[in-house]
């Protein structure tokens, strides 16, 4: 076992004698004292080095530390009222592991500048506590579908065929063959391995060359998504309403105190959660925007951003809205027997206006029906031959969803753009570093 302790354990042992290691967050140098604040993954605290109870080199390197320098130090915990964390450390050793002179980020705050070096803004405070977020989020999303008996399935990244409109598809130079492209989504390779697995589920990345420059949209984003066979369409609702709420709860049990670094209010994603979420339909939806926000929507149209954010602020929790307009959605969202023009498919959208975190269906089993609108879209049915096939042979009724998993984690941190719930985010303008 090390005798280094993080930042945490240290304060929640309070050991007098202490090692610990990380680096340079703040510095502040007098004549006879340092006071340098040191940071490593778990917290920050003050040592004070003085002149007095240091060596004369160990005093003079303290009073030469640049910020993000790495250092290992062994000194005396002591209570301090004023302190934030109610102890500082007294330094009676100082190691210099790694210099840094000349820290860039400094003055220049802008969001612009701190993605040119995203690299070295990783260790701030704030991207720190949102990757710890995210790592919480990552894990429930398994355990929830693992809870639920669900296998993890990995379909390709590089392939053949679209499935949410060809106009956000990456192509791909594939040794200078043409139809290559990024993956919008497993569903076409996942539907297959439903007859093998019955419940399955991954977390991959999924790729959209978005024209939009959005807070909302990432060229390449980590999709959570699921298929099952037999699940039905109100047991897929009750799905996606479930793995919202167990990843929601794991956050709120482990991660208020980065929730509070983010100045995000913990208590409003408690109620988001202590309630059923709002279900209505598509056409519900166009009654409501009228009566409450006097909009008037054509039906047929899909609901945009603005009307998805007024729906959100109608209420403090999650809304699914059921049974769009065919003409609206993919090809592969099964036609609502009940009604031929509207789909059983629902988009659940997050509270507070941040927009869509869930797209989901139940697909349709009607052959014909899938050709004929593949060929609406201009599609060449030929090349969907595979999942054709699916139809053909045992098929069963099945339903399935694609959760954005930044969306999601922009929600619960409470974050203006979508790009701080990603380490490098890539956009339309941003492929760098
Ligand atoms: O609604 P979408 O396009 O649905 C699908 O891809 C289905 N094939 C999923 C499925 O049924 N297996 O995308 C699903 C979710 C959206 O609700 C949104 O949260 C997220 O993916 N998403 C994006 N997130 C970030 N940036 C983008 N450009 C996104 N596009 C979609
Ligand atoms: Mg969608």
């Amino acid at each position: 076992m090390s005798k280094y302790l993080t930042i945490k354990e240290i304060l929640e042992k309070k050991e007098e004698e202490v090692f610990l290691r990380g680096w340079v967050y703040r510095i502040r140098a007098q004549k006879d004292n340092v006071f340098i604040t040191i940071r490593d993954h778990s917290g920050i605290i003050q040592l004070v080095a003085t002149k007095e109870k240091l060596k004369e080199d160990a005093f003079a390197l303290a009073k030469s530390l640049g910020i993000e320098s790495s250092i290992k130090v062994f000194g005396k915990l002591r209570k301090e009222e004023r302190s934030p964390q109610g102890y500082e450390i007294d330094l009676q050793s100082i190691e210099l592991i790694g210099k840094s002179e000349n820290y860039p980020i400094s003055k220049d705050f802008s969001e612009e500048f701190l993605l040119d070096v995203r690299h070295l803004w990783l260790r701030s405070r704030k991207m720190t506590s949102i990757l710890k977020v995210r790592s919480t989020v990552i894990g429930a999303i398994h355990e929830y579908f693992r809870k639920e008996g669900f296998f993890e399935y990995q379909s390709p990244i590089l392939q053949s065929v679209q499935c949410e409109g060809g106009s956000t598809l990456f192509k791909v130079d594939y040794f200078e063959q043409e139809g290559v492209f990024l993956a919008q989504t497993w569903q076409l390779y996942a539907e297959p391995a439903i007859f093998s697995l019955g419940k399955i589920y991954t977390i991959a990345p999924s790729f959209r060359a978005e024209k939009s420059k959005t807070s909302r949209h990432l060229t390449e984003y980590w999709h959570a998504e699921m298929e099952g066979a037999w699940i039905d369409f109100e047991e897929l609702q009750d799905h996606g309403e479930g793995l919202i709420k167990h990843v929601i709860r794991s956050v709120l049990e482990k991660h208020k105190e980065d929730l509070e670094i983010l100045k995000r209010d913990y208590r409003v994603l408690e109620t988001a959660i202590s309630k059923p979420f709002v279900r209505m339909t598509y056409t519900e939806a166009l009654k409501l925007l009228k009566e409450k926000e006097d909009l008037d929507i054509e039906w047929g149209k899909d609901l945009r951003t603005i009307e998805e954010d007024k729906l959100s602020k109608m209420t403090d929790t999650f809304t699914i809205v059921t049974r769009y307009p065919k003409q609206v959605k993919a090809f592969y969202m099964k036609e609502d027997p009940k009604d031929e023009k509207v789909v059983l498919g629902f988009d659940c959208i997050g509270p507070e206006g941040y927009g869509e975190i869930i797209g989901a269906s139940e697909r349709e089993a009607d052959i014909d029906k899938i050709i004929q609108r593949l060929k609406e879209q201009g599609e060449d049915p030929k090349n969907y031959e595979f999942y054709l096939d699916t139809r053909r042979y045992g098929s069963v009724p099945h339903s399935g969803f694609g959760m954005g998993v930044e969306r999601l984690i922009s929600y619960i941190t409470g974050l203006n753009s979508i790009k701080d719930a990603i380490p490098f985010p890539r956009t339309m303008v941003r492929y760098k570093p």
